[in-house]
Parts: C-alpha cells; sequence; structure tokens
C-alpha cells in the first residue's frame, strides 16, 4: 500500500520513492505526509510552487532538522525527476533501481539526469529535454536553442555551494574567515566573487552571531560578480532591488556612492531595509508607481543604473527546483516583454556617458542576448560595452551585459 493516494493519482506508480523515504526515516508517517501534501500543493499551483514549498517547511515545525533536510531532498528530487517516478520514461521496472542508485549516491550528487537521458535516447530532442528536465515543451524547446541541454540539466539537479558575501562595512574576508572557523564554520576563498566565501557543508548560518552581526549575507559568486561592472561616481540606482541582494554589495562595494532601491513589491522593500540595517548601511528605497517617481524627480540621471530584471530562473534550479515548474511559452513571453519595459523605463534615468547595467538569473537566450538586442535597437543612443553568461555549475546561471549611453 502506498503512502502517496494524491500523488499516485496524479502521477502513477510513485512507490520507488514510497520504499526510499520509508528506508531513511525511523518515523516516515509524518514524513511521507509532509512530502505528499507539499507536493501536491506545488503542482497544484507551479507558478508559486517555490514560496509555497519554502513557506511549508519553515512552518513544519513538528520535524527535526535533520527530518526538514530530508523532507526537502525528497520533494526536490521529486520536482526534477517526476517523470522516471511517474514512469514515463523507462520500463516501469527501472524505477526502483534507479532511486536505489539515487539513494546509493545521495550526498556526492546522484546521476539519475545521465539515467534518464538514456532512457529518453529514442524521442525527438524536445521531448527528451521535456522528460530529462521536467519541463513544459516551449522550456524544452526554449532551453535547446540556449544551452548545451545535457549539461545544463545535469549541473541543474545537482547541489548548489553555499557562497557567502562578506560585508566591507565590517571588516575582510580573512576576518571572518577566521571568526567563522573559530565556531567548526570552514570556509575557502571563492574563484570569482573577491568578497566572497565558499561554505563547506550546510552548517546553520542564519543563526549564527556574525550574521547577526550584518559580516554577511548568502549571495552565489555570478550575483555578487554585477558589481564588479559597476563603474562611475554618484548615486547608483538599483531598479528592481527585491529584497536587496544586489543593493547591499553595492553598499559594500562603494561606500561613498548613495544606492537608490526601488521595486514594485513593498514588502520586498521592508527586508530590504532590514538587511541594511544589520549590514550597518544606508539605502534610500522607493515603491515603483509610488514614491519612485518622486525620488527619482528630484535625483535626476546617474551614472549608473542596474536592472537585475525579473525572469524566469532557470539559472537557479539547484537551489530552487520548483522553479521549473509552470515555465510555459505564456510565461517566457511575458516575461521578456516586462524586461524590454522595465529596461526602456530605466534606460530614462541614465546620464550620457553613464551604464545600464542589465542582469538575469536565466540561461534563456530570449531575456539574455536576446533582450539586450531588442533594446539596443530601440534605443540606439546605447552601445554595448560588455556581456557575460555565467553557465550552471561553478556558479548559478546568470546573465549580464553592460550598455552605454553616448
Ligand atoms: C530578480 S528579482 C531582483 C532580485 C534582487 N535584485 C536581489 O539581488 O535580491 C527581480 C525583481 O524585479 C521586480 N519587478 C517586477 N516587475 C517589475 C517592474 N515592472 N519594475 C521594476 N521591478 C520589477 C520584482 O519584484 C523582483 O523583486
Amino acid at each position: 500500500m502506498t503512502a502517496f493516494p494524491r500523488l499516485v493519482a496524479r502521477l502513477g506508480d510513485v512507490s520507488a520513492l514510497d520504499d526510499v523515504l520509508r528506508a531513511k526515516f525511523a518515523q516516515p508517517g509524518r514524513v511521507l505526509g509532509t512530502v505528499e501534501r507539499v507536493v501536491t500543493a506545488a503542482l497544484d499551483t507551479p507558478g508559486s510552487a517555490d514560496g509555497l514549498i519554502r513557506q511549508e517547511l519553515r512552518d513544519a515545525r513538528y520535524l527535526h532538522s535533520r527530518e526538514r533536510r530530508l523532507v526537502a531532498d525528497a520533494i526536490n528530487d521529486l520536482l526534477r525527476y517526476l517523470p522516471v517516478l511517474s514512469g514515463s520514461v523507462g520500463k516501469p521496472g527501472d524505477v526502483p533501481a534507479a532511486w536505489q542508485q539515487w539513494l546509493a549516491q545521495r550526498g556526492g550528487g546522484a546521476d539519475v539526469g545521465a539515467w534518464l537521458q538514456t532512457a529518453a535516447a529514442a524521442l525527438p530532442a524536445h521531448e527528451a529535454v521535456q522528460l530529462v528536465g521536467n519541463v513544459s515543451e516551449d522550456l524544452a524547446r526554449a532551453l535547446l536553442e540556449s544551452v548545451d541541454v545535457d549539461a545544463f540539466i545535469s549541473e541543474s539537479n545537482s547541489r548548489a555551494d553555499v557562497i557567502l558575501r562578506v560585508n566591507r562595512k565590517r571588516g575582510s574576508a580573512e576576518q571572518l574567515h577566521k571568526r567563522l572557523a573559530m565556531d567548526g564554520i570552514i570556509t575557502r576563498e571563492a574563484t570569482h566573487a573577491k568578497d566572497g566565501l565558499v561554505v563547506e557543508g550546510r552548517p546553520n548560518l542564519r543563526g549564527h552571531r556574525m550574521y547577526r552581526d550584518g559580516w554577511f549575507e548568502v549571495q552565489d559568486e555570478a550575483s555578487q560578480c554585477l558589481v564588479d561592472l559597476v563603474s562611475g561616481d554618484g548615486p547608483v540606482v538599483d531598479w528592481c532591488a527585491g529584497a536587496g541582494g544586489k543593493s547591499l554589495a553595492l553598499a559594500s562595494r562603494f561606500p561613498k556612492r548613495p544606492v537608490f532601491a526601488f521595486d514594485v513589491r513593498s514588502k520586498a522593500l521592508q527586508e530590504l531595509g532590514k538587511r541594511a540595517k544589520r549590514a550597518g548601511v544606508s539605502i534610500r528605497s522607493g515603491i515603483h508607481g509610488q514614491d519612485a517617481p518622486n525620488i527619482l524627480r528630484k535625483l535626476g540621471t546617474v551614472s549608473s543604473v542596474v536592472v537585475d530584471a525579473p525572469c524566469t530562473g532557470t539559472g537557479v534550479w539547484r537551489r530552487h527546483p520548483a522553479y521549473r515548474l509552470g515555465v510555459d511559452g505564456e510565461r517566457i513571453d511575458g516575461l521578456v516583454e516586462t524586461q524590454q519595459r522595465v529596461l526602456h523605463d530605466a534606460a530614462k534615468w541614465v546620464a550620457p556617458g553613464g551604464q545600464l547595467v542589465y542582469a538575469t538569473c536565466s540561461v534563456l537566450r530570449a531575456e539574455n542576448e536576446g533582450a539586450v538586442a531588442a533594446f539596443l535597437e530601440r534605443h540606439p543612443d546605447f552601445t554595448q560595452r560588455s556581456v557575460r553568461r555565467w553557465d550552471v555549475g561553478e556558479t548559478d546561471g546568470f546573465f549580464t551585459a553592460d550598455l552605454v549611453r553616448q
């Protein structure tokens, strides 16, 4: 008897997962119940599945921390490998073997992707990508046009390192490294990010005193490197600041340049306010369509405007496996349109000789090179100084373009 009647109704036979989890937990009942409830809810609301999963896991106080980690792994792997579990590819009899392999290799990175690729080899390319990546047909086609899909999916299904960004206002990476080591948290210098430290394992960082004292934030290397592109002087505008990842990095790197953070979400800006306070930096924020226009009018044009645009998030599946759900052609087109609108609005605030720095955490050409080309065609007073694509693997999938106004 499966413990997953609702998942079976949706997906067919998932007994392999059942077996895997029963073998892993001393008291499988509550764990299986949580996994089923959360995955079913995520599949019902694919557009907001990532937030829902995080909220559910935060609220699941009845789980011990080890159980919570395993539940998160199970949910994430379910979303990654649904086609295997539901027997959509390969012979149904192969499924438990794939999961045994997963179990045996868990921690070192399961190669179910390779298994899937073999099973899907007989299909047309986009159908194979649909199955291997567990994505819509439109997203499968967009990925095929944008990346080396085999490498992309296999990297995207692996586990990302946790990276810290040291807040220069508080001290140096070396000081932080030594201080964390005293509490048994081992870090090493990051490869690309000047202020980055790579953390060994998964210690509880947000509970650490150095975090509460604003010494660091958790931020991927490619995101941290966005500040390396920012040149000029005077105020910097972060047009899509969200909860402030880039604004805080800018304030840390350029202590003498005022940072202005805008977004459409007031709640995210409130969170930015809390983080800025912790970091000991001052960031002026405003909501687009409300107080932002007034602040911008007074500010006038500036030498650097950063647009970290809303996107599909296809570059960050390692950290957010649920981002793959609900991304169909309509969603991609909608985001591409929003990206043009946002770029157009932000460009007005770039002073002559100044820069518009565009970034996404997507790997799709339409949102990256395509977005830049469409913008430059409609804005002949801008030229492209540089573009950079960061592949999923060493860093998250990320894209940056430095566009200069004549
Ligand atoms: C990729 S996220 C930004 C992440 C943030 N920069 C960080 O580093 O944490 C994109 C942001 O764009 C915002 N956004 C969506 N539509 C927008 C619009 N029309 N104008 C400006 N920002 C928008 C979203 O609310 C979201 O916070």
